[in-house]
């Protein structure tokens, strides 16, 4: 009986870390998300490292994004004006390495080790902007 209870509560804490995996609280840098010359360095990091997957064709985007399972999201779309930019941080800093991405199959690279704080913050304020 009480393995059940037990494996009924590991069930629900799982169902619940899908919905809503946990990342740690940032603070935006101040000015961040509206300074332009941060937005455009962005931009640049990104035509360079995330267009081959996330871009559009004439940004170089490769064919083989078209099979990825799950696949890379459009940051073009509007869905992503409200996202927390935190989880943005936490995602391109970790990537695929942390579930439920990992078991998933996620191709997303982890730039943790070679952007630097500033470089992902670039990246969360120009994503912030391409979204519609
Ligand atoms: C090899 C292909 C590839 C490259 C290169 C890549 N990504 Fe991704 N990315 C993915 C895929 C596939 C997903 C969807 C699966 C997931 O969430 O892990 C994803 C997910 C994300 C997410 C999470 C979106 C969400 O709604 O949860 C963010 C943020 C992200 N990528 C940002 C970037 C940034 C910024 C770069 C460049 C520094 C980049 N990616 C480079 C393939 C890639």
């Amino acid at each position: 009986m009480f393995r059940l209870i037990f494996l009924l509560f590991a069930l629900i804490l799982a169902a619940c870390g899908e919905r809503q995996p946990n990342y740690p609280a940032r603070q935006v840098p101040a000015g961040l998300l509206t300074d332009t010359i941060q937005i455009a360095a962005g931009q640049v990091l990104f035509r360079e490292k995330c267009a081959t997957c996330h871009g559009h064709p004439d940004e170089g985007r490769s064919p083989r994004a078209n099979f990825f399972q799950p696949p890379a999201p459009d940051f073009s779309s509007p869905a992503y004006r409200t996202v927390d930019p935190a989880y943005l941080f936490w995602r391109i800093e970790v990537g695929k390495t942390v579930d439920p991405y990992l078991s998933r199959g996620s191709v997303m690279p982890a730039w943790g080790p070679t952007l630097n704080e500033t470089e992902i913050w670039q990246l969360v304020a120009y994503l912030k902007v391409r979204a519609g």
